[in-house]
């Protein structure tokens, strides 16, 4: 080695120039990317500009990795896929990437269940699956996403119940289940919850007033186009004057 090729080496690790991105999180970004049907990524949107012969976390970006994810360090923080309408399913090994604190994969095109490991990650804070053809069930191990404020997985097409575990994520304030096929009781909800929509389900039980007695939060309610008998009683404060569709 020359002492010219030694000095750049010695200067490229002392500057951290590079950035390199943990080789577990790339192999869960491929499985994501490979998840997705290749004609549907066409040349302008993000997803097409996922090119792993280059570093996803490595600025700059200007030709690949443009969008669909953010970084921190070394680390995948986000990933904010464009509405290109993509079609595919979720790759469990979404789950690897567990320094995630938002998806927002809402209006493309993700069928399949979404995959029980996604119930994992302990830092997630926004969930946006909105939009999609997801189908399957929302599994009791929902509770553990422990840091999720934002729930959207309005618009697709869950079936089954609401878990009874929903009361555990304290953290949640946003809910948003409108639009699926979920059915039977309405469970206990989150007790910090400031917006609530599940209405488009078959879901009944809304005379369970402990569901709600609890949500002294709530501000914004949908519950509306259910297929349910049951009313609120007249003049019940579960319906403050305040409330307005979301
Ligand atoms: C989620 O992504 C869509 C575009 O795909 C965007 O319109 C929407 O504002 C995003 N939601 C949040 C909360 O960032």
């Amino acid at each position: 080695m020359s002492t010219t090729t030694l000095l750049s080496l010695l200067l490229l690790i002392s500057t951290g120039a590079a950035i390199t991105t943990l080789s577990s999180d790339i192999a869960a970004l491929k499985a994501i990317k490979s998840s997705i049907k290749p004609t549907t990524i066409p040349s302008y949107t993000c997803l097409y500009s996922w090119d792993f012969t280059s570093d996803p976390c490595s600025p700059p970006h200007v030709t690949h990795f443009l969008c669909g994810l953010s970084c921190s360090g070394n680390r995948v923080t986000q990933l904010t896929f464009d509405s290109a309408g993509y079609v595919g399913t979720l790759s469990p090994l979404v789950s690897k990437l567990i320094q995630l604190i938002t998806i927002n994969l809402s209006d493309d095109k993700f069928s399949g269940a979404i995959p029980n490991s996604l119930f994992f990650l302990p830092n997630l804070q926004t969930l946006i699956l909105g939009s999609n053809s997801f189908s399957g069930g929302i599994p009791p191990s929902i509770s553990n996403l422990r840091s999720i404020q934002t729930l959207d997985i309005s618009r697709n097409s869950l079936s089954g119940s609401l878990p009874n575990t929903l009361a555990s994520l304290t953290e949640l304030t946003r809910l948003d289940l409108s639009f699926n096929k979920l059915t039977g009781p309405i469970t206990k909800l989150p007790k910090n919850i400031i917006q609530l929509a599940l209405k488009g389900n078959s879901l009944n039980g809304f005379h369970q007033k402990q569901s709600f007695t609890e949500l002294t939060q709530l501000e914004v309610v949908e519950l509306s186009e259910t297929r349910s008998p049951e009313r609120f009683p007249a003049g019940s404060s579960l319906y403050p004057p305040s409330s307005k569709s979301i």
